[in-house]
């Protein structure tokens, strides 16, 4: 069936990218999903793709807290003060100007967290540079006064996580404490006894051998702790994410997610790298995820400096094809709510979060500059994009759904971005318009779902004649 399709898709001039395609894979993929999915690791965590925020990208290093209060990294300042009614009104105006603390609020009041971005994960720079007396890493005094504790007790009051970030080595990359060998038990103990929720553990100042032990040494760290924490390893990035020097097996059983490739940049060249080396690779990083195991394409950057519209929905389908992880890094108080509605878009969350956990593929990639993405979901739906790579025009992209490997009869199409729907017979050819470094986004219904609700529309039997009254849309998807 799979040539069959290649033929075809040869005689309309569109190139099927090697190997298995479609429908196939599909099952193939659950069904190592299935089998790999009882080693991975045990702490029962982030059986879909993580979701929050994280504030590397966005605010980096910044520890000028005298010059930039509203964006240093920290938790709030000391204020000295005998007057118990303006100390009260110090704290409140502190409490404005805490990265974490603001971040909380507005994931928590403006509609994020319920759609599934809990976690607030701090990155490098929030420690102090010497160890306390015990040994035992401690936040900056000064930016962190009332501890690591205090701000998880604040996501937890508020249905919030909270992240933390070490580095397996001498050094964070920024220059902090790191976490060497002698050091990971003492650091799971102290972050689980924080009650930290997720920890990244970056790979600067290590070797591979090094690497090599305290990755798997972190994981069962943390799992002897007894508090679940999430595990972000960045062990694969520092290894050039590939085998045979990336054992992804592995991987699975030790991390629930990983980063796999170098950092993202506020930028769309930054962004296309990383789709252009994800998608390269995909037959080797499309089995290594699954549910509690994924690949970690970096942040979104949408709602910060570098992209256009376009571009940002881009990010967000894509990152939704590959069962990314969702962590953005932008400013929440100040993100513009054409970026907002893209990053609170329902469909594309829910595609993301499918509960198969079955990271998508690279279909079709076209000379004309289009590529077509395709991931399997859940009660046999699945996702398209249609993405352009182009740099001129909106561009009219004809295919069917057969070219695309569907081959079961109509199928229920419901746009992401324009919340428009139509039906479509797998054998129609249709047109979508996708705009320069811009994608056009489908959720796909199972036929099945749509004859069992055409055959009994309206509570009537209605026969099995292909019935399109009710989506009475053209095939030209515009
Ligand atoms: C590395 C990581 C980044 C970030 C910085 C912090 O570059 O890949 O995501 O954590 O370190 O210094």
């Amino acid at each position: 069936m799979v040539t069959e399709v290649r033929q075809e898709a040869a005689k309309a001039g569109v190139q099927p990218v090697p190997g298995p395609t479609g429908m196939h894979l599909a099952v193939l993929l659950f069904t190592s999903a299935v089998s790999v999915g009882t080693f991975a690791l045990d702490n029962g965590l982030m059986r879909t793709p993580p979701m929050g925020w994280l504030a590397w990208e966005r605010f980096r290093c910044d520890i000028d807290c005298e010059h930039d209060p509203k964006n240093c990294i920290r938790q709030a300042t000391i204020i000295h003060s005998h007057v118990h009614t303006v100390k009260l009104l110090f704290e409140r105006r502190l409490v404005r100007e805490n990265l974490f603390i603001d971040m909380a609020d507005r994931l928590s009041e403006d509609g994020w967290r319920e759609l599934g971005y809990v976690y607030v994960n701090i990155d490098d720079c929030w420690a102090s540079m010497d160890r306390d007396e015990k040994g035992r890493l401690q936040p900056d005094p000064k930016r962190f006064p009332g501890g690591i504790p205090k701000l998880a007790r604040y996501m937890h009051d508020r249905g919030l996580k909270l992240g933390i970030y070490g580095d397996m080595g001498t050094h964070t990359c920024g220059g902090y404490p790191g976490t060497p060998l002698d050091k990971i038990k003492i650091d799971a103990q102290t972050f689980a006894d924080w009650e930290v929720d997720m920890l990244k553990f970056d790979g600067c100042y290590s070797n591979a051998t090094e690497q090599e032990q305290g990755y798997p040494l972190m994981s069962n760290a943390l799992n002897a702790t007894g508090r679940p924490i999430g595990y972000s390893c960045s062990w694969p990035a520092y290894q050039g994410g590939l085998p045979p020097k990336v054992n992804y097996t592995q991987l699975g059983k030790i991390c629930n997610l990983w980063r796999n490739y170098g950092d993202i940049q506020d930028s769309w060249d930054s962004v296309l790298d990383i789709i252009n080396w994800f998608f390269e690779n995909q037959d080797t990083l499309i089995p290594a995820a699954g549910p509690g195991r994924w690949n970690d394409p970096d942040m979104l950057i949408i709602g910060d400096f570098g992209l256009s519209m376009d571009q940002s929905r881009a990010q967000m389908a894509i990152w939704a094809i590959m069962a990314a992880p969702l962590f953005m890094s932008n400013d929440l108080r100040t993100i513009s709510s054409g970026a907002r509605s893209i990053l609170q878009n329902k469909m594309a969350i829910s595609i993301n979060q499918d509960p198969l956990g079955i990271q998508g593929r690279r279909i079709i990639k076209e000379k004309s500059g289009i590529d077509v993405y395709w991931r399997p979901l859940s009660k046999d739906d699945s996702a398209l994009v249609f993405f352009s790579r182009r740099n001129d025009m909106p561009y009219r992209y004809q295919t069917s759904l057969k070219k695309l490997n569907y081959t079961t009869g109509s199928y229920k199409i419901f746009d992401v971005f324009t919340e428009k729907t139509m039906t479509l017979k797998d054998s129609t050819d249709f047109v979508v318009s996708v705009n320069p470094t811009g994608v056009v986004m489908w959720y796909v219904s199972a036929p099945a779902k749509l004859s069992l609700r055409q055959l009994y529309k309206g509570g009537k039997l209605q026969g099995f004649a292909y019935n399109d009254d009710e989506n009475s849309i053209p095939p030209v998807f515009l």
